[in-house]
């Protein structure tokens, strides 16, 4: 087995030590954030920090860059209050990974890559046609995290909608049927396999 400790952590390149520490800590949700300005473009980034925080209420968070260079899906999500959520699906992974190109707030990815725009009634984001999963939220607040300049957002889910294969009958939601993908490091996307699902765990008696 290899072994870094801190010093080597800090003497690594930019680069290598990106690369180590972004996929060390195992796989990464996969996700599209649609936004809108409030002059309305239309803005969709990936992102693999979505979080859950709760159930009840239904609470999701995101880890946000520093904003010492213009954040397009935080300012919109501020200004107007919701954002969508959308799953990456495996013949999507191409196109999902290009909306991390920085583009000027008044180009919208969707006009750079072959995603294709889905509205829905009463909502003013823009989701993304024929991601799996899509989840319409509200922005909620912030967190700043001193240690690093990020910040923790914190949202609420409102509206979902699930491809119908996936949503088994008790309300577990497989996310394999549906052709989820997940994120390895920054540039890295695989498609995970179910093996198995278990009971809640007891202690042994
Ligand atoms: C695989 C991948 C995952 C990313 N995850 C995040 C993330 O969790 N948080 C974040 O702030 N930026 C993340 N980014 C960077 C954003 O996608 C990038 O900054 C993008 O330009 C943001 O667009 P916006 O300014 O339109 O919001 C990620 C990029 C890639 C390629």
């Amino acid at each position: 087995m290899q072994h870094f400790n801190l010093e080597d952590i800090e003497n690594m390149s930019n680069l290598y030590r990106l690369n180590l520490i972004n996929s060390v800590t195992g796989y990464k949700s996969a996700h599209l954030i649609g936004t809108v300005s409030p002059e309305g473009y239309e803005n969709l980034a990936v992102f693999s920090s979505v979080v859950h925080l709760g159930s009840n209420p239904a609470l999701i968070g995101i880890i946000l860059r520093p904003t010492t260079v213009p954040r397009h899906t935080h300012s919109n999500m501020k200004s107007t209050g919701i954002f969508t959520l959308n799953a990456i699906h495996k013949n999507q992974i191409k196109q999902a990974h290009h909306t991390s190109a920085k583009y000027p707030e008044t180009i919208s990815e969707f006009d750079k890559t072959t995603l294709e725009v889905e509205k829905r009634k009463n909502f003013n984001a823009p989701f993304v046609k024929n991601a799996p999963i899509q989840l319409a939220c509200k922005y909620l607040s912030e967190y700043h995290i001193k240690e690093n300049d990020t910040r923790l957002l914190v949202g609420s889910i409102q509206d979902f909608y699930i491809a119908d294969p996936m949503l088994l009958e008790d309300g577990w939601v497989q996310l394999d049927k549906g052709g989820v993908v997940t994120i390895n490091g920054l540039d890295g996307y695989a498609v995970p396999k179910l093996k198995e699902r278990f009971p809640y765990a007891r202690p042994k008696q």
